[in-house]
Order: structure tokens, then sequence, then C-alpha cells
């Protein structure tokens, strides 16, 4: 949109802020190809192939039959939110109340209430790049400045409580983690984790962990900073059945923390959409309880996934990739060819992979980064062939 005509409708400063996700506008490229015939092979999903598992479907179908279908308490029913708590004390040896937990209408939504109730015009966030795209935009529709903590592909974007530490200053509110991370698959190693925490906590700033991908870590234990019990009093941690359990459409997410800010949360979600889907959550309570089984088994088939995909683009000259160790994506470094055939930025690779070779990819630039396009294997080995078949070809004319 123009910016004559933005002025005209007199939208307010805080949407013209922020932009459209720039996953979302990946995706909303590649379907309009796909309407015209063409055949893409779509990388950019942010989502998990795999059906929702039979036992959660039919708990939704039970709750549609037994007409669980008025309204619930805002955060959620207590037998929600008494299953959050306790599959996450469970697992992450954490001691989370029913008070501490509010669930809400995905993941996302959790992190822009918890962001709405937090932060304050002119607060500063630190936020480690590459970030999920998501974030900056919802710091600034708050009316936080994000500062954005540079980290080195070398190190495997490593993030270090010496690293955090110099960006503090006395407006800094809080600090965004995300591990294992959207874009890279980078997992923070839990001491470095518990160090920046630790930090936090002496100064008075609040950690947001956003752990929608917890479970999909390939580093060998999957670690949450709920589990630092005595640094809760300024630690939300931010989850989401999305990935979990193959749930994106259902829309449940949830955040743990301070009573007092899960109550605000509700305060503010009381005034939007009130509670999640009276039906989802009753699914949800069966994802929570259920066997964990499920999990598992998206879990192993990742990992051949992520190794496959990796493999596929290091042996396409020019093109080096970190290993991630969770969530689905890989992020490879394509600068090697930035001034090549007319070439200037990340978004110049992705939208020429788009048009011609017809593969689907979001480039870095929505995540902070020049260098890198992201790639989602959460799709068939015989996709992911196609796809790095077509990039290996477009690479090679470059
Ligand atoms: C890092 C991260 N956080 C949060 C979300 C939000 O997921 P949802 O709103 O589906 O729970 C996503 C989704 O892609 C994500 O990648």
């Amino acid at each position: 949109m123009t910016t004559a005509t933005t002025e005209a409708l007199r939208l307010t400063d805080r949407v013209n802020r922020i932009e459209p996700s720039a996953t979302m506008a990946a995706v909303a490229e590649a379907d309009k190809l796909r309407q015209q015939g063409i055949d893409v092979v779509d990388c950019t999903a942010g989502e998990p192939h795999f059906p929702t598992p039979q036992h959660i479907k039919e708990a939704a179908i039970a709750a549609i039959q037994g007409n669980f279908s008025k309204y619930t308490a805002v955060a959620g029913t207590a037998e929600l939110r008494d299953a959050i708590a306790h599959r996450h004390n469970v697992d992450f040896d954490s001691d989370y109340r029913r008070e501490e937990v509010i669930a809400s209408v995905g993941g996302k939504h959790a992190l822009f209430n918890a962001i709405q109730v937090l932060v304050d015009h002119g607060d500063e966030v630190i936020l480690p790049v590459p970030y999920w795209v998501s974030f900056k935009d919802i710091i600034r529709y708050a009316g936080g400045n994000c500062v954005l903590l540079e980290t080195d592909e070398a190190q495997g974007f490593r993030v270090t409580a010496e690293m955090v530490a110099r960006l503090i200053t006395s407006r800094t509110k809080a600090i965004i983690l995300n591990s294992p991370s959207n874009p890279s698959g980078a997992v923070m190693k839990p001491e470095d984790m518990t160090e920046v925490i630790r930090l936090a906590h002496q100064r008075g700033i609040w950690v947001l962990s956003d752990e929608c991908y917890v479970y999909l870590n390939y580093s060998g234990r999957n670690f949450s900073v709920g589990s630092l019990r005595e640094y809760k009093e300024r630690l939300l941690v931010l989850g989401s059945l999305s990935k979990t359990y193959a749930m994106t459409g259902w829309r449940l997410g949830y955040a743990m923390a301070p009573s007092a800010v899960t109550g605000a949360m509700a305060k503010l979600q009381s005034q939007s959409t009130s509670n999640p889907t009276s039906i989802v959550q009753k699914a949800a309570v069966a994802a929570l309880k259920g066997s964990q089984q499920c999990v598992e088994e998206m879990r192993r088939e990742y990992i051949q996934l992520r190794d496959h995909v990796i493999q596929g683009l290091r042996s396409i000259p020019g093109i080096t990739c970190t290993m991630p160790e969770g969530a689905f994506y890989a992020y490879p470094n394509i600068s090697a060819f930035l001034g090549r055939g007319g070439l200037k930025s990340a978004s110049d690779v992705s939208g020429r992979l788009l048009r011609e070779v017809h593969v689907a990819t979001v480039p870095g630039e929505g995540f902070g980064t020049n260098d890198h396009i992201r790639i989602s294997y959460a799709t068939s080995k015989a996709e992911l062939d196609r796809g790095l078949e077509r990039m290996r070809k477009f690479f090679a004319t470059l």
C-alpha cells in the first residue's frame, strides 16, 4: 500500500509500525504459482507434514458429540491448565501450578499477549539473530525497541550470557530466547541458557523463552528453562501444541509465568479472543495426557529428514549449512552466490528459485540475516529430493 493511501485511511501508528510475516508472504507467492497449475516444491512450511494423531482427533469428536460447546474460563479449563502444568512438570522437573498457566489461541497469541503486558513504549527487548519473524513485529507493535544480538554462524549461532550482558541497559525489559530455533534449528546449551537466566534474574529482566520446538530437539537432551525453579519469578515459558502434536490448525498454545503475569494476560485475552475453542481444549487434554509415543515417532522421522536434507544441501557446490539440532528447518548459507548472475540478496535467490525452478523457500532477511534461505524439511524424502535436484540445477547455472 502506498504512503498516500495509508495516510488517507488514517490507520494507527502501531499497525503501521509492523510488517506482514515474511513466511506468510513466501507461502502466498508459492500458492499463486500453484494456482496457475505449476508444480511447486514447497519448502516454506512452518508446520509438520504429519496428520494430527488419531486419539487427539477422537477427543475433539467426542467433545462435539458431548456438546462441549460453551464458553470456558478465559485462560482455559482447569482440566487443560492442570494438564499443561503436569506435562511440563513431569517432562522438565518444573513446578508450575494452574494459576501460573494460561492457554491461548496458539503460541503466537500467547507470545503476543505476553509482550503486550510486559513491554511498554521505549522498553528494550534483546533479540538474538536470526530470529523468528514475529518476535520483531510483536515487540514493535507494543512500542518496544528490538536490540539485536548478533551471533556467529561459525559458532552455531551460539548465544551466551556475556553476549547478552553487553547489550543490557537501564531500559532493558526482556530477553527473548528460542531454543530450538526457528529458523536456524540451533539449540542452546543448557549451561548457556542457565547463565542467561541467572543474569536476567540478577538484573530484574524478564526472559521469554519460546519453547514451541522443545520436544523436537535432536541434541540428546530436551531442556526447558522452566526446570530452573529458583529463577521462576522473572521467567515466561511459551509453548504450543502446534508442532509437538501436529496441530497447527487447531490453534492451542500456552504460557507459564508468575500468576500476576498470567492474570494480566488473561485480562487482555478477556477483551479480545476470550477462551481458546472449547473443543480444541478437550483435544489438547487428550494430547497432553495421552501416550507421548506419537511425539517420539515424529521426532525420529524429523532426524532422518534432517540428515537427508543437510547432506543434499552440503553436496551443492557453494552452499554451506550448519547442522540444525532441533525444529525442522535448514538454514543454508547462500552468500557464495551473491554478486553472481545479478543476485544481490537472499530475497533475490529465493525469488529466482521460485520463478525459475519452482522451489519455494523463505529468504533470510525476514529472520534478520542476508546470507541465508530457510528450507523446511517437514515433508517427504521424495519431495525433498525433487527440491534438492532443482536447486542443484539452479545454482549450477550461476
Ligand atoms: C519460534 C516460534 N514460536 C511460535 C510459533 C507459533 O506457533 P503457533 O502459534 O502455531 O503455536 C512458531 C510458529 O511457526 C514459531 O516458529
